[in-house]
């Protein structure tokens, strides 16, 4: 991986996000005891709070400070318009599942993915409220907090659970009924990061919604280090531009579904 401009190894990367991460689950914490100051974006269900904000504005100060030459791609302030994915780029979502952190005060995230010339390199997952931050890398492995997880079982896409957005589920967008129907069940957590981390730990055998690049970047690179697929419904490319029907899923369930769907 490209070291940057002051030639840090990997190992010392991860551990600069990692604790920048720490830091922002602090400051989430610290903010949301107070008065959240919550406006509506392009619907009313469209939330942005100033912890969303104070969290990416943090971020990207740090990494436009130590690696000045890289791109960013973030949900908020005018930073959410395509970067092309050469060279290194950092996408940012500073709240995953808003909703859930306004509503809930827990079952959101804070994620980071890492790629560069659009290839996955690191991805960062960090479930505030629980204190788990699930990280790793292609080659890296995959870890929560400092634990090395196992890859979960290539499971078929019948035997077990599937992680589907509300939305899509009740138009029947491409078919997706019949995911569920095929299936033991159907769960909706409302962050795309929670999805994730449910896939790494064999909860659930895949996961289709309606995503940016910076809700599925961060988690396609820890899922693909255990061998899942991810892609458009369509099963073309991700297309890291703008909001897309995603599908990611073992290999096996993914092959199914696209057979069905
Ligand atoms: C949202 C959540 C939700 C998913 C939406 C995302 P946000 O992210 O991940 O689960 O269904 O598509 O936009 O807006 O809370 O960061
Ligand atoms: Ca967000
Ligand atoms: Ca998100």
């Amino acid at each position: 991986m490209r070291l940057g401009r002051s030639n840090m190894t990997n190992d010392l990367l991860v551990q600069k996000v990692k604790t920048w991460l720490y830091k922002t689950g602090e400051l989430a914490k610290k903010l949301e005891k107070s008065q959240l100051q919550i406006t509506t974006k392009s619907s009313r269900n469209d939330v942005v709070t100033n912890v969303d904000k104070e969290v990416q504005r943090f971020l990207v100060a740090k990494i436009e400070s130590e690696f000045p030459e890289d791109k960013i791609l973030a949900e908020e302030d005018e930073k959410s318009s395509l970067v092309d994915m050469s060279g290194r780029v950092w996408l940012i979502d500073p709240i995953d599942g808003t909703l859930n952190f306004v509503f809930q005060r827990e079952n959101f995230a804070i994620m980071i993915g890492v790629y560069e010339d659009g290839i996955g390199k690191l991805g960062f997952i960090y479930d505030v409220m629980r204190s788990e931050l699930y990280w790793g890398g292609a080659g890296l492995g995959v870890f929560c907090n400092e634990n090395k997880l196992e890859s979960p079982k290539n499971s078929g896409a019948k035997d077990g659970l599937w992680g589907i957005n509300v939305g899509m589920y009740v138009q029947n967008v491409g078919n997706i009924q019949a995911v569920g129907e095929n299936a033991m069940g159907v769960r909706m957590i409302g962050s795309a990061g929670l999805e994730f981390i449910s896939m790494l730990k064999g909860n659930t055998i895949g996961y289709i919604s309606n995503l940016y690049p910076w809700d599925y970047a961060p988690g396609v690179v820890l899922i693909k280090e255990f061998g899942f697929k991810a892609s458009g419904l369509d099963g073309l490319a991700l297309t890291f531009n703008g909001q897309q029907y995603f599908i990611a899923a073992t290999t096996q369930a993914y092959n199914e579904i696209m057979k069905m769907c």
